[in-house]
């Protein structure tokens, strides 16, 4: 049975919150670790860090001690000076990748609006603007970002939208070359999509990709916002692809649990935005940037990469095969990178992740067709916590193969 407590939060919030999500029926007042606390003080185990946030788990203490920090010495300046704590990230993020130049948004689509506008103004002297995006990404819901997004249900009822934006297959470089026009001046992928189903790029593709937009003066754009921070296994997924991007976009677990995005490019096309051309006036905030980089040096000193998120999401990945193999005609795939996971069912991904609910494992129903559960869980889950979700997806695939038998 509910208790009063949070029956009162669920009907106070669907009283006054604008009615754009379905939010679960549940309310969570605490974080730590791999798991969320309800008002009762009931644990769920989190498979799902915030969507592909929290990659230390919750209230990581070095992350919770530099926004403390931060906070009592200043939480906000602007970007008409500079502050110790943007400057300290962004020198993180240039000695960690390939960049020479970071600007700094609040989220995932503000960051993705500023790398339009950088390719646009790249393109300017030479009358190109089109970028291709692929089918099936995601890419955020502002007007730029939504129509990027090669999901026509997410720009449906929204237009007019803005023109100049060409959608080709995913991991099917032949058509995307077809698909360029003169006009072309960008091509933006996700290493994994994760929105659609957690499908990840091929290397080959990738690759190809690379040496061709190179060849022909098109950048490529990467939108690691979802893959990003070690998510699959490295810093950026870009290294693992053996590619360099001319720009790759950043937020999501960036901020360490605090709204932040970026742009990471290199300082040739960091000239295309001078001063006047793009800005934010909470963009870079010291808060958030004390606690990005908190999280960049935890990443590394901590020994996460490569080597501790490689062995546990191999063990994750071997016990989820074995699941696979017990119920073939339940789990139909497991797809994805490291702690980015999409398992691919034959029932209805919604069903299942209900039932996850009621076990207090918390993950995510996605795919085109109700059909692939997302998990995301912190890079930092232990060997116990990995069986114990193992278990209870034992239990569940279980119950529906005697359902379906
Ligand atoms: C790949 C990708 N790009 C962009 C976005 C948009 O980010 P935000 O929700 O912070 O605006 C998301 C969010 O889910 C995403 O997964």
């Amino acid at each position: 049975m509910k208790s009063t407590k949070k029956e009162g939060w669920e009907e106070r919030g669907a009283r006054v919150l604008l009615g754009n999500y379905s939010r679960e029926p549940l309310v969570f007042e605490k974080g730590r670790g791999s798991y969320l606390f309800d008002p009762s003080g009931v644990a769920y185990l989190d498979f799902l860090g915030g969507i592909a946030i929290h990659v230390l788990g919750h209230c990581h203490p070095g992350i919770t001690h530099a926004i403390q920090k931060q906070a009592q010495r200043m939480v906000h300046v602007s970007n008409l000076y500079y502050n110790p704590a943007v400057v300290d990230l962004a020198e993180l993020l240039v000695e960690k990748t390939f960049a020479d130049r970071v600007f700094f948004s609040n989220s995932g689509t503000e960051a993705i609006e500023a790398a339009i506008k950088l390719a646009r103004r790249y393109g300017a002297s030479s009358g190109r603007y089109e970028m291709i995006s692929m089918e099936g990404s995601f890419h955020g819901r502002t007007l730029g970002a939504m129509t990027l997004t090669g999901q026509a249900k997410v720009r449906e009822g929204f237009g007019p939208l803005p023109p100049g934006f060409l959608y080709a297959p995913f991991n099917d470089f032949d058509k995307i070359r077809a698909s360029r026009t003169k006009n072309t001046v960008a091509v933006i992928v996700e290493p994994v999509q994760g929105e659609i189903g957690v499908i990840p790029a091929e290397t080959d593709f990738l690759q190809k990709l690379r040496r061709w937009t190179r060849e022909e003066d098109i950048l490529l754009i990467l939108d690691e916002i979802q893959t990003g921070l070690g998510r699959t296994g490295s810093l950026f997924a870009y290294e693992q692809y053996e590619i360099i991007p001319d720009i790759l976009v950043s937020s999501k677990a960036l901020g360490g649990g605090l709204p932040l995005g970026a742009v990471l490019t290199s300082e040739r096309l960091s000239k295309f935005l001078p001063p006047g051309t793009h800005g934010s006036t909470f963009g870079g905030n010291p808060v958030a940037c004390a606690a990005g980089a908190a999280l960049v040096r935890a990443l590394f000193a901590e020994d996460f990469l490569p080597e501790r998120v490689r062995s546990m999401s191999s063990y994750l990945w071997d016990g989820l095969m074995a699941l696979k193999n017990r119920y073939p005609s339940l789990i139909r795939e497991i797809r994805g990178k490291g702690f980015m996971i999409g398992c691919v069912v034959s029932v209805s991904a919604k069903k299942i992740k209900d039932l996850f609910r009621e076990e207090r494992v918390l993950v995510n129903a996605t795919g085109p067709a109700d059909d692939v559960i997302r998990i995301l869980p912190p890079l930092s889950i232990s060997y116990d916590e990995t069986d114990d979700f193992l278990s209870v997806a034992d239990k569940i695939f279980s119950s529906l193969s005697v359902e379906k038998s």
